[in-house]
């Protein structure tokens, strides 16, 4: 068994953040979306791990993500030229998946569910294709299925305009090496993609063993800034474990869950966790709410904050409004000048989003 990772894409709808890097690798509660998706691979105990890149980001993911020795595992990179679909990634992968049966991941996609139970049954049964289902509230902006009263799957369509279900396609799929010839017989869709969901379908035209299994927990496509804030607050939430690894002033609070790495200062401020600090940070007469995450070498002065996310090396000073449900980009600066301010001035990147709004709802 092998997995296929796809880490190609544009990541047009996490913008302007994946202007300047890939929307796999933006962290989580510290760690890159990507890199979840990789533990639970090597916990359900599969080992060879293709990714799929673009020629954007491929690098950086590459520098970032190494060879695989880090996660016990080896990693080979595949270059898909363009994004031309799901089903395109796994053409593109063919050399390396060769005739081995192999789960295919979405790197921007996050279950709480462990990956072994779906992996016995896919043996068990030996299936061609095993799917994950969760029902959500917006279908439209999913692969849907169509199932009967005994869960068996009629029919998979790709963003319906008028959904048959409420059951989306979660980005995490067990293939037999059956799919290669569905795909063979597919055609690029209205958005001009080869997509899985057609192949799928086609091997239920077949009348292939396609099965179906319903998510008991949380899953999150991370595609957008509130998916993101979400899929940081249940890590947080579930996942994080105590650890200061740093020394704390006596004017400094710690409550609850906290994780602080190393050579970072926390000077006169109250941290109430679930709180992640990265490395090399700076908090000084900061309030740090729970549900935040600060990657390493942020400074914050000043700073009342909570249920955000601050990319490296941001600065944030003085700001005496609470800032809440905030994604903060890596080496933005947000500042406020010491008495009340009679101008402002921006530098902001593309597609940003500055909200001052008068309550916290
Ligand atoms: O997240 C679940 C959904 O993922 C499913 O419900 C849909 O059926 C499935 O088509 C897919 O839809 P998205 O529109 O969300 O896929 P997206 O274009 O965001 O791509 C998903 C991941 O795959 C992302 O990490 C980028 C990567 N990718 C995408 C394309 C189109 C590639 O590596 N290569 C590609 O050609």
């Amino acid at each position: 068994m092998k997995a296929l990772i796809l880490s190609g894409g544009k990541g047009t709808r996490l913008r302007p953040l994946t202007y300047t890097g890939a929307k796999q690798l933006i962290p989580v509660a510290n760690k890159p979306i990507l890199w979840y998706g990789i533990e639970a691979i090597v916990s359900a105990g599969i080992t060879e791990i293709g990714i799929i890149i673009s020629p954007e980001t491929g690098k950086e993911i590459q520098l970032k993500t190494g060879n695989g020795d880090r996660f016990g595992a080896k990693i080979t990179y595949i270059l898909q030229s363009e994004p031309l679909g799901l089903a395109h990634a796994v053409k593109t992968a063919a050399d390396f998946l060769g005739d081995a049966p192999f789960i295919m991941y979405l790197g921007d996609n996050l279950i709480e569910d462990s990956l072994d139970s779906f992996l016995v049954d896919f043996k068990k049964e030996d299936l061609d294709a095993l799917i994950l289902l969760k029902s959500v509230r917006n279908p439209t902006a999913f692969g849907v299925a169509k199932v009967n009263e005994r869960g068996q799957v009629l029919e998979l369509i790709e963003k319906p305009k008028d959904p048959p279900s409420n059951l989306a396609l979660v980005g995490i799929y067990f293939f037999s090496p059956e799919i290669h010839q569905a795909i063979a017989t597919i055609k690029p869709s209205a958005r001009g993609e080869l997509e899985i969901t057609d192949a799928i379908q086609a091997l239920i035209d077949q009348q292939k063993p396609v099965a179906a299994r319903q998510l008991t927990h949380w899953w999150l496509d991370t595609g957008k800034k509130d998916d993101l804030l979400e899929a940081n607050r249940i890590i947080l939430d579930t996942r994080l474990e105590s650890e200061i690894s740093t020394e704390i002033d006596p004017n400094s609070q710690i409550i609850g869950r906290v994780q602080i790495g190393k050579n970072s200062k926390i000077i006169n401020s109250t941290i109430r966790g679930p709180v992640i600090i990265g490395q090399d940070c700076h908090i000084e007469n900061c309030f740090i709410g729970p549900y935040s995450s600060i990657a390493d070498g942020v400074r914050a002065i000043d700073v009342d904050l909570e249920h955000s996310v601050i990319l490296q090396n941001a600065k944030v000073e003085n700001i005496h409004q609470r800032i809440v449900d905030s994604v903060i980009g890596q080496r933005a600066v947000l500042k406020v000048a010491p008495r009340r301010p009679k101008a402002l001035r921006f530098t902001i990147g593309d597609d940003s989003q500055i909200e001052l709004v008068r309550s916290i709802e």
